[in-house]
């Protein structure tokens, strides 16, 4: 299942929904109710999307909500009690977040296992990575104990610049050691601006291009890493 946690919807519209604004139920109403204590219908909200995901769209009202939050009881865990409503029914959840470190975001990051760090190969967006770590940990130390970073992702990648090249050395170098750089990189296409125009996955659009098959990759190395907690897990049960 994909939630869509981002107030400007770039998701739910990418995924072809592309007037947010009309739907009737969405993330925001869910979260809303969570707070006023009443009992919250996530099913009610989840679009069956035709490629074979379901979403919890969101929209503009978000924003909004992300106000109300401040001054709710548990405000860090509301979106944990949304998915703990649903999450029996899905292998995985994936929540797409704001670049900003508001109380969405921390709701997210209370609500993970895991998070998937993407970066364009720019000075300003690996700036913003630093920030995000700092929360990540901050949230991992006060929040949620069992928070993992799975990797930083590579994304927009124009492979023959040397900026790009520059910057994607400088991540592996500061952080390397500490956290995964997945070695799947995503190239800066066209493609992939012409299917968030169709309202289509990369993979509906543009099956046998270059930034599908890197995003095939990378959906293959998150695997291996589920896998390798999951027997760790295990391992952990038995001793
Ligand atoms: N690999 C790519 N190559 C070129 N353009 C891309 C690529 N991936 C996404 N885009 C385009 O960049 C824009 C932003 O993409 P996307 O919404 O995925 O990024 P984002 O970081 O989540 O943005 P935001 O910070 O606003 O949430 C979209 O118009 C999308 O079409
Ligand atoms: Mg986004």
């Amino acid at each position: 299942m994909l939630i869509d946690a981002d107030a400007q919807a770039n998701l739910t519209m990418s995924l072809g929904y592309s007037r947010p604004d009309d739907l009737p139920n969405t993330l925001s109403a869910i979260m809303q109710d969570i707070i006023d204590d009443k009992p919250a219908d996530v099913s009610r909200s989840i679009l069956h999307h035709n490629e074979g995901v379901d979403l919890l769209p969101s929209n503009i009202e978000l924003s909004g909500l992300e106000v109300r939050l401040i001054n709710a009881i548990s405000r860090e865990s509301v979106l944990k009690t949304c998915i703990n409503e649903v999450k029996k029914n899905y292998d995985t959840v994936l929540i797409d977040c704001m670049p900003s470190l508001g109380m969405l975001t921390i709701n997210a990051l209370a609500a993970a296992d895991s998070v998937v760090i993407p970066t364009q190969p720019h000075y300003l967006s690996a700036k913003g990575l630093e920030l995000l770590l700092r929360s990540v940990s901050k949230v991992k130390r006060q929040i949620n104990p069992h928070l993992r970073i799975d990797g930083i992702l590579m994304t927009m990648v124009m492979p023959r610049t040397n900026i790009s090249k520059e910057i994607t050395a400088t991540v592996k170098s500061a952080y390397g050691q500490r956290i995964k750089v997945f070695e799947a990189q995503i190239p800066h296409s066209i493609r992939a601006v012409e299917a968030t125009a169709e309202g289509k996955s990369i993979f509906a659009y543009d099956k046998g291009g270059k930034v599908a098959a890197a995003y095939e990759q990378f959906g293959k190395e998150v695997a291996e890493i589920g896998e390798k907690q999951k027997n760790r897990n295990r391992a952990d049960c038995i001793r």
